[in-house]
């Protein structure tokens, strides 16, 4: 059976940038904290009128270029997002139709933070099958619409972006995506939800002012959890691999907080130097995250041919995986 390569990335932010200095004026916090706290010192912020799918394409359209794929040759487009433009159709069926990628079926995957990592697994099946030839996998976040920007403890944290990754089969033994292993505990899903706004608690005047259509988040309990999840997801990744930390040439993660990843690197005993880092610029993207950090090693040139790259993500769900591939 073929492997899956990604022989395509893109990614996408929206101008507008919001500095912890910006926040200062919205909410009592300071650049100090954000910056000590998270490693977060801006982020953007989609302009309006701007919908997610918006940017979903611009970042598609860099990866299909870089891919030299047409966008009537995709079979199928995936897009992780919680942040969807409506809640129906789906985000990739309105990516599809601006695309104009006429032949794919296309459909959202909803895993919050790890929705990228999940997208990149469900593509991954078809390719591998041989029902897809080219397959469109897309993170793509608007989380500004969805914190409650009174609310220090959230809105510090996050930043609008879209990341993509065109996937093709590969017959190359010595390349192509090794294993993606996925997990999830719906007994946490309390430390970091959006309740409102669904079947379960309807959009009405009480749930509004309650701010419950907002996002809400334990955020020392999210901490725990991550730290222990990544690095238990990665070792178990790269186990069944046959592969060892030290084979890992470069970590591709979710950039939710620089002291989750600095503690899951340790507990993995891997440098920091091994991790592309860009959350300082664009804070947490949520879903948008994974393809994004990967797009930008790639296009710095960091990735080459043969390279193990382990790559992780948690999000609400609570939701995490890791996979490994060789470039
Ligand atoms: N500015 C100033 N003070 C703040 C801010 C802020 N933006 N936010 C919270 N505080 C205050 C709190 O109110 C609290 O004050 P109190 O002691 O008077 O009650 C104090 O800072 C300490 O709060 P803690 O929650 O203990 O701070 P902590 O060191 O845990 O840092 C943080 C908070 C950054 C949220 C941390 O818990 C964290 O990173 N958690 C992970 C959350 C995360 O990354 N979520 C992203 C979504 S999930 C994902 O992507 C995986």
């Amino acid at each position: 059976m073929a492997r899956t390569q990604i022989i395509g990335t893109g990614s996408y932010a929206p101008e507008k940038v919001l500095t912890n200095a910006d926040l200062e004026k919205i909410v009592d916090t300071t650049d100090e904290w954000i910056t000590a706290r998270t490693g977060i010192r801006k982020r953007r912020v989609a302009a309006p009128g701007e919908a997610t799918s918006d940017m979903a394409v611009q970042a598609a359209r860099r990866a299909l270029e870089m891919a030299g794929v047409q966008p009537e040759e995709l079979g199928l487009i995936v897009v992780g997002t919680v942040t969807p433009d409506m809640p129906m159709p789906s985000c990739a069926a309105v990516v599809q139709a601006k695309l104009g990628a006429k032949n794919a079926f296309a459909f959202d995957v909803s895993a919050a933070c790890s929705g990228s990592l999940y997208a990149l697994n469900v593509a991954d099946q078809f390719i591998r099958t041989g029902q897809v030839k080219r397959a469109l996998v897309i993170g793509a976040e608007m989380l500004s619409r969805a914190v409650n920007w009174e609310d220090r403890n959230t809105c510090v944290l996050f930043g609008d972006a879209a990341g993509a990754m065109v996937l093709a089969p590969t017959e190359d033994a010595e390349r192509g995506l090794l294993s993606t292993h996925l997990y999830t505990d719906g007994s946490f899903a309390d430390i970091l939800c959006i309740p409102g706004g669904g079947t379960s608690k309807p959009t009405c005047e009480a749930v509004l002012k309650e701010k419950l259509h907002t996002l809400h988040m334990n955020g020392r309990e999210v901490f725990k959890f991550a730290v222990r999840a990544l690095a238990d997801s990665t070792h178990t990744a790269l186990k069944s691999n046959g592969l060892h930390v030290r084979d890992v040439d470069h970590v591709i993660s979710h950039q939710a907080n620089i002291r989750i990843l600095e503690a899951v690197l340790q507990r993995l005993e891997l440098p920091v130097e091994k991790c592309w880092l860009n959350l300082h610029e664009y804070g947490n993207t949520s879903s948008a995250s994974l393809p994004m950090t990967l797009d930008e090693a790639n296009r710095a040139g960091r990735l080459k041919q043969g390279d193990v790259v382990a790559m992780m993500a948690i999000g609400a769900g609570m939701t995490w995986g890791s996979a490994v591939m060789r470039w």
